[in-house]
Formats: structure tokens, sequence, C-alpha cells
């Protein structure tokens, strides 16, 4: 066969690809294992999470270690807390309002000290971050101008696009937020590894290879396309690449300068992925197009109203039989939900909320997401927590 030829048959094997997508009968797809925590050493040199110079490095690793030891070290035993509330009439159940536990616990010298340790490390993380990124911005600029006509993948930016006002906050304190500082997506990236280690390690993007590992998929075993959702600086989007090598892989979140960083990664990971600044709720895919659609840690980012939009969403671009993985932390309609808690945990809630800037966090908890993935019609629904960790695994199926 001759190249005209070639080309002449490739629109036609385009369509057949097209009408096969919802069927059952084609090959599985390629599933590649890889080890997340023993991974070889070209791996580990992809993966690696490290800013360019040691001595900036070291002071994250520094800020991390603190703050892991300000967890596990000066935080005050329950017990000295519930001597502490007894003098003052109060037991550690007490009806009170987040905001009035967090008041109360912040009386407590110990309490009070290891709270503001807390948020000044965090401050002096993101400080670091930012200084590093916005000291070299000419430079750093220049490097995702090249990146972002190259390949293999490509990246979507919309300078039209509305960004709802309740994407604009300083969610973590993280300067700018993920729409308002040029060097967001970096900053998030290198930031987000610090808080990782607090619970998971992914300095070599462990949290991320193992949660694409364990990414449920449809019965069928077919994934051609995977949806990230709220993709960040893209790490879940590439690390299902790996698994999934033969998939288009897309990745989208509402902030350009995230999605901007994600390509320039990919590019240099030389991973075939497409970022695009899309919304969750509003994602301009086709119906039925994605095979599997994910996401971690957005879903406490968005207004109340929101959530159900992003459900109907993931629904609507899943063909049937197509799987939703939304990882988050444990709400409502989850058997292991505790609502606010002991004082204890309404007093971290209310830092987390009110200091911390998980504007929307407290109303995520609150709203059953299980619940509203039934009502738009997921079946085969799995809800888990994650044990020893904040977070819950929520599956379910399009019917097929
Ligand atoms: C905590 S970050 C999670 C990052 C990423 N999923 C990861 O694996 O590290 C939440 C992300 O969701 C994005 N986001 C929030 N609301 C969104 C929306 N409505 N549509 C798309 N992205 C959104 C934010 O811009 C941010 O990048």
């Amino acid at each position: 066969m001759n190249r005209r030829e070639t080309l002449a048959i490739a629109p036609m094997l385009t369509a057949l690809a097209i009408a096969t997508h919802s069927t059952s009968a084609a090959a599985k797809t390629t599933d590649v294992k890889i080890d997340p925590y023993n991974q070889t050493p070209e791996q580990e040199a992809r993966h690696a999470v490290r800013l360019p110079k040691l001595d900036q490095q070291s002071v994250q690793d520094f800020l991390s270690s603190f703050r892991a030891a300000i967890g596990k070290e000066f935080r005050p035993m329950r017990a000295v807390l519930e001597k502490s509330l007894a003098a003052k009439g109060l037991t550690m159940d007490a009806d009170i309002s987040p905001e009035a536990a967090w008041t109360t616990l912040m009386q407590h010298p110990q309490y009070a000290m290891s709270a503001r340790l807390w948020m000044s490390t965090q401050q002096q993380m993101w400080a670091n971050i930012y200084g590093i990124f916005h000291a070299n911005a000419e430079a750093v600029l220049a490097e995702l101008e090249k990146a972002d006509t190259s390949g293999p993948g490509r990246l979507e930016l919309n300078p039209d696009l509305n960004i709802p006002d309740y994407t604009r906050h300083e969610i973590h304190i993280q300067p700018g937020g993920y729409v308002g500082d040029p060097f967001a997506g970096a900053i998030s990236h290198y930031g987000f590894k610090q808080f990782d280690r607090n619970v998971f390690n992914n300095d070599r993007m462990e949290h991320h290879l193992a949660m694409a590992q364990e990414t449920p998929i449809p019965a069928d075993g077919q994934v051609r396309r995977i949806l990230d959702m709220g993709t960040g600086f893209g790490a879940f989007a590439t690390s299902l690449k790996e698994r999934f090598p033969e998939a288009e892989v897309w990745g989208i979140d509402v902030g350009a300068p995230m999605v901007r960083w994600a390509h320039y990664r990919a590019v240099k990971m030389n991973l075939d992925v497409n970022f695009a600044q899309r919304l969750a709720e509003d994602t301009k895919f086709p119906d039925g197009h994605f095979d599997v659609v994910v996401s971690y840690i957005m879903h406490h980012e968005v207004h109340p109203d929101v959530q159900e939009k992003i459900v109907a969403e993931a629904y609507r671009v899943l063909r049937p039989g197509g799987s939703f993985f939304p990882v988050d932390f444990v709400t409502k309609g989850n058997p292991r939900y505790m609502g606010f808690g002991d004082i204890m945990r309404k007093a971290s809630i209310w830092q987390d909320h009110r200091y911390n800037n998980e504007v929307w966090s407290p109303s995520y908890r609150e709203t059953d997401l299980p619940g509203l993935m039934r009502k738009v019609g997921f079946t085969d629904m799995k809800v888990s927590a994650k044990t020893g960790t904040a977070f819950q695994d929520v599956l379910g199926f399009k019917p097929a």
C-alpha cells in the first residue's frame, strides 16, 4: 500500500475507533504496573520533585520536617486539653460551635503555640517557593513559553474563560491562589509535596502514582480516554498516562497557571497528556467521551452550589460503563463520616477553614457526595475511607 492509500484510510480507521468506543469488542487496554515505592532509578529521576538548588530544597525539607514534628510531638495531648477544659466547666464533647471550640483551645498556651507554628511554617514554605520563582520570573516565563507549543501533549488556555469568584480565594494561603499568580502551578507543585509529607510520601510522586495504580476501571477493561478534573499541576493525569500509555489523557483546571505548569511538566516527562483551562462543571467535552473520570482533592475546594453540577458533568462525559473516582475528604454519606466531632476536631476544622483559607471545605464535608452521585445516575457505588488518612474513595459507574 502506498502512502496516499494509507492516508485515505486514516479517517475510516478513526471513524471505526469512535464507533467501537462504546462497545466491548476491542482488546483490553495496556495496563502498566508501576511500584510507586520501589521505583527504578530512571523512574525516580522522572518523578523527583526537587527545587533547582540544594539550599532551596533544604529550606523546604527543614520546614516540612518541622511541621511533621509539630504534628506528632508538640501538639498537646488530649488529656492536657481535657484538664484545661474541665477547669472551664467544659468537656471534650461540649455542644459549642467550631469557632468557639477554636477560641477556647487557643487559650491554652501549648495549643496556641503549636497552631501558630503550624501556620507560620506554612507561610514560610510558600514564601520560599514564591520567592524562588518570582526572583527568576523572566527565565521561568521564557521556559514556559517555549514549552507552551511543544509536545507531545497539547496545552489549551482560555483567556475568555469566565473564572468563577469561588475559585479566586487563596486556598491553603498559597500566595495568589490557583488563578492569580503566573507561577501558581509551580508553587503548588513544590508546596503540595511538603503537605503530602504529613500523610503520604510524595517526594517522587509516590502518592499520585499509587492513586493512579489504584484507580478502578470499567468492567470491560477498556480505557481509551481519561479525564482528570481539577488537575492542578497534572500529577494524577501524568501518573494515569504512565499506567495507560495508549489512552488519551486530559487534565483540566480553572487556573491557566496550573495547566500551563502541568503541560510544562508533561513535556519534560515526554508524556502525551493534554491540559486545558476548563471548568469541571462545564468541561466542553462531548457526551460519552471518556471511559474514566477522576479527581483528587478538588471537590472540597468548590462552592456547594457547584458540587452536583460537577458530578452530573462527570456522568454526562462518561460512556456507558465508565467509572467516576473522585478522591477527597470524607463527607456525609460515608459511614465513616464523623461530622464536626469533638472540640479538638471542631477547632482543627475551624483553623483550616478560617486560617488555612479552606473556604469551602466545611460545606463540602456536609455534602452527601455519594448521594449526589446516586442522584445523577451512578450505580454500583463503593464508598470507603482510606485508613489512617482523612480521605475517602468514592466510586460509581455509569450504567452500561
Ligand atoms: C487541591 S488542588 C488539586 C490538585 C490536583 N488534583 C493534584 O492531584 O494535586 C485543586 C485544584 O482544583 C482546581 N479547581 C477548583 N475548582 C475548579 C473547577 N470548578 N474546575 C476546574 N478546576 C477547579 C484548582 O484550581 C486546583 O488546581
